[in-house]
């Protein structure tokens, strides 16, 4: 290797010797050598995301044993370190809140100490794009490694997908049919293994992408966390990362445009979750590459969806990776011209050269693309007088909603009518049921307060469910508007990530129960049916009040992130953050 490593600058730095010696000093404290340290071998970090706070991703605590032995039969020195952990089903207030603070941190960590090159320990939802986000940002030679699914829930003989039977069972239990003790054994059957959310959630989707956007060894993402393959392809990333560092092969030579404009026809084929835009649209932002939200539309909406899994369909994590994982998918996009072949990835060969002729080894879980689950399976960004911007995955509309709300033949794509305003997910969960609301199959939900301002970070919270009366009547689902997220286990049709939320006075900020409103698919609208004098009224007496109220923080993070993040549709980042890019290369060495 001719390039002087990042890591001699610590380690082997004669113009500071004082230095040296000190840095020295305490890395040889366990166990390293001299000799190893001054070889000029290539220090690798592994960025580990797996602790007892964050189950989905622990395996990578054993993983990351034969990411060592990779690293080291390839000639690398290892320093592992720990990632501010993200569990999303454990964190309070809401995982969210944690992506920009564990990118931060993991800024700090690749930018600040002697890494040649880094292994991020991908996983759930969060991890992902944290990492990949610090990566971009520091821009060193860099490879993920998804911890995998857990394997197949089963009960009573069905596929039961993690984050995804709990909308089932909160159902059953609302009607009647299952207690308590059977409420818990039913969620609990869905995750019977190591591993993180084995549905099409925001895990196996970040993780899909990541492979995607050419950052981790191909055909590995869809790999059970248990699987003999998942300890062999931990083996294969750190060898890997050892000649990407001799090749100087950087994240921002891999994620270029081209790629998310892979990912994204990628995640219309997979189901991908309504969380993809916006950890894209960061993760576009720390790269320095142009991605805008329309993009979603542009290059997703018309792509079919071939990956059939819940809660789309079916089929749970190890059928996808039976069935031939991100390669068959990507294959089948190929072949009509939806993949920009060229694009980069960690192995050193094109998407196009890993993924051509990939084959599907079962056609029920990934289809053919002249034989898709669903057409035109991608987003459609929507705006109007409620919101500047929000998506909406038209491919988990139901045929259900479909008839009742998308059938008026001289108006196909359009409905209109009331709204009921919650302010928050306490509000609703205390008021759904109360009968005076009067919902109706008519009423639209609208869920406001929980963007990332508001319920900080964005809860997951937009996807409600009707009144317990309408579920006995067989209504599973009202339009749901508003300003937070959904868990991409939900096969809601929502509309959501609507910016600006409703605690940066946005449209949302306005609106009042009783309200008609008026939602057009075709074109694109969603809007008020609220005359313009009126909204000025409402306008002018929010400010009055000091404009739209939410809970005071409860943590100094809490207050942190409020003051500096964006909204939604620009990633929800913390603004200012992107204008420090490439840092390894634009601000020198330490
Ligand atoms: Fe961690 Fe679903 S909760 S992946
Ligand atoms: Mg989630």
């Amino acid at each position: 290797m001719t390039r002087k490593l990042r890591s001699r600058a610590w380690f082997d730095n004669p113009d500071n010797i004082d230095m040296t010696a000190l840095y020295l000093e305490r890395y040889l404290n366990f166990g390293l050598s001299l000799a190893e340290l001054q070889s000029g071998k290539p220090i690798i970090g592994i960025a580990q995301t797996g602790s007892d706070l964050s189950p989905c991703n622990r395996h990578h605590l054993v993983l990351a044993e034969r990411i060592r032995e990779g690293v080291r039969e390839a000639g690398g020195i290892v320093l592992e370190f720990p990632v501010h952990p993200i569990q999303e089903t454990g964190k309070r207030p809401t995982a969210a809140l944690d992506r920009n603070l564990a990118y931060i941190a993991l800024v700090e960590l690749i930018y600040g100490y002697p890494l040649d090159g880094v292994v991020l320990t991908t996983g759930c939802d969060k991890t992902t794009p944290a990492c990949l986000s610090a990566a971009a940002t520091v821009n060193i030679p860099s490879i993920a490694l998804s911890v995998g699914p857990m394997l197949n829930g089963w009960h009573k003989g069905e596929r039961t997908g993690s984050g995804t039977i709990v909308w089932k069972a909160r159902e059953l239990l609302a009607a009647g049919e299952i207690d308590d003790a059977g409420f818990v054994k039913l969620v609990a059957s869905s995750a019977p293994s190591t591993g993180y959310c084995n549905t099409m959630g925001t895990a196996t989707t970040m993780n899909s992408l990541a492979e995607a956007l050419g950052m981790m060894l191909p055909g590995s993402a869809a790999i059970p966390a248990p699987y003999r393959d998942r300890q062999e392809v931990a083996y294969l990333t750190g060898k890997r990362i050892v000649e990407m560092v001799a090749e100087d092969l950087k994240p921002s030579d891999i994620m270029t445009r081209d790629s998310f404009l892979n990912a994204i026809a990628v995640n219309s084929a997979i189901g991908g979750s309504t969380n993809a835009p916006i950890h894209l649209a960061a993760l576009a932002r720390h790269l320095g590459v142009e991605l805008e939200l329309k993009d979603w539309q542009t290059h997703g909406h018309k792509v079919p969806l071939l990956v059939n899994m819940q809660p789309a369909g079916e089929f749970l994590g190890e059928d996808y990776y039976r069935a031939g994982g991100v390669p068959a998918v990507v294959a089948q996009l190929m072949a009509q011209g939806l993949i920009r072949e060229d694009a980069a990835t960690v192995n050193g060969k094109t998407i196009g050269e890993n993924c051509r002729g990939a084959a599907i080894e079962d056609n029920r879980v990934i289809r053919t693309f002249d034989n898709p689950i669903r057409k035109d399976a991608g987003f459609v960004v929507l705006s109007g007088n409620l919101f500047d911007a929000a998506i909406m995955k038209t491919s988990v509309i139901g045929d259900e909603f479909r008839q009742r709300y998308l059938s008026d033949p001289d108006d196909p794509d359009a409905f209109e009518g009331p709204v009921i305003v919650f302010d928050g997910p306490e509000d609703y969960h205390r008021r759904i049921d109360d009968p005076s609301l009067g919902i109706t199959d008519r009423h639209m939900l609208i869920m406001r307060g929980a963007g990332p301002i508001g319920y900080p970070g964005a809860a997951e919270v937009v996807n409600m469910r009707p009144p317990s009366y309408l579920l006995t009547e067989g209504v599973h689902s009202l339009p749901c508007i508003g300003d937070g997220r959904q868990s991409g286990t939900s096969a809601s049709p929502s509309i959501l990530n609507a910016s600006p939320e409703a605690a940066a006075n946005g449209g949302l900020a306005l609106v009042e129960t009783g309200d008609r409103l008026r939602i057009d698919l075709r074109r694109g609208e969603v809007n008020l049916l609220v005359d313009e004098g009126e909204l000025q009224r409402r306008r002018d007496a929010l400010e009055a009040r000091g404009g739209f109220p939410y809970p005071a923080a409860q943590t100094p993070w809490q207050e942190i992130q409020r003051s500096l993040v964006g909204q939604l549709d620009k990633g929800a980042i913390l603004e200012g953050s992107e204008k420090y890019q490439r840092i390894d290369q634009t601000m020198g060495l330490p």
